[in-house]
């Protein structure tokens, strides 16, 4: 065997060895997610750094195909904090995230429903709350806090990039492709093709689509 066979056997060899340890990382990925109860299928979840789950008996955890999770801070430079949390806190309480998303060192509770659409990107560090975790008056804080805590779903769509740093609190919409500006704390409903930021978020400007129209845009990546 010449020289330049040799290299090209080691290549070959390489590239083999990290098919397999692609293998066995995705296997010991699956696992960890379907240990901790989350609805998924094989192959589906990138993880970087194991999530922190914590999931309600009678609750719903569904990540969905081509999503990725960093919790390790080596894998984004923006700066994690802490790994992704994913808690659902109640009977009957949902966090979907669709085809594509990717989170970093995001934080995401759910006492009702928190939906993230497809291709969402949820900045470092970020945290989405469907509930206020506390009452409002001091004495339901005391003696009856679950039962006077407000609540209401959340749904981030398609498209939407969510800014590092940024809280997005109950019963909030964000529209289609809209952006959350770094650090905001998004407090009302979002238009689609927006750009809001701010503490509370308010609009900033509209996004002009270059190269697409609305529907080819938001259509097209649909199967
Ligand atoms: C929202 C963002 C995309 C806007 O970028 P841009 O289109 O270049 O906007 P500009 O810098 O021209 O700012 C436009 C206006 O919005 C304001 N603004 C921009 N970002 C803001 C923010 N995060 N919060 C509040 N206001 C903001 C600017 O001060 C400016 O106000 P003015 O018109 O009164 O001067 C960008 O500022 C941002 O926040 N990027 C997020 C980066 C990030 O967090 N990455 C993490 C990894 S995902």
């Amino acid at each position: 065997m010449n020289f330049a066979e040799t290299i090209l056997k080691i290549v070959n060899l390489n590239r083999y060895f990290k098919k397999i340890r692609l293998f066995f990382k995705k296997r010991s990925d699956y696992k960890y997610l379907k240990r901790h109860g989350i609805q998924t299928e094989f192959g589906y979840v990138t993880l970087y750094g194991k999530p922190i789950i914590v999931k309600h008996p009678n609750s719903k955890i569904i990540i969905d195909k081509g999503v990725t999770l960093v919790s390790d801070p080596r894998f984004n430079p923006a700066g994690i904090t802490h790994p992704v949390t994913l808690a659902t806190l109640n009977d009957g309480a949902e966090i979907i995230i669709h085809k594509d998303a990717g989170l970093s060192g995001s934080t995401i509770c759910a006492s009702t429903k928190i939906e993230i659409g497809e291709y969402v990107g949820v900045g470092a560090n970020t945290s989405i709350f469907d509930t206020d975790f506390h009452a409002i008056d001091p004495w339901d804080r005391k003696f009856d806090n679950i039962e006077n805590t407000k609540t209401s779903p959340i749904k981030i769509n398609d498209f939407v990039w969510i800014g590092g740093n940024s809280i997005i609190l109950k019963g909030v919409s964000i529209g289609n492709g809209a952006i959350i500006g770094a650090g905001s704390v998004v407090t009302k409903d979002v238009p689609e093709l927006t750009i809001y930021g701010g503490n509370p978020a308010k609009f900033i400007k509209k996004i002009i689509l270059k190269h697409e129209t609305y529907n080819n845009l938001f259509d097209s990546h649909k199967e």
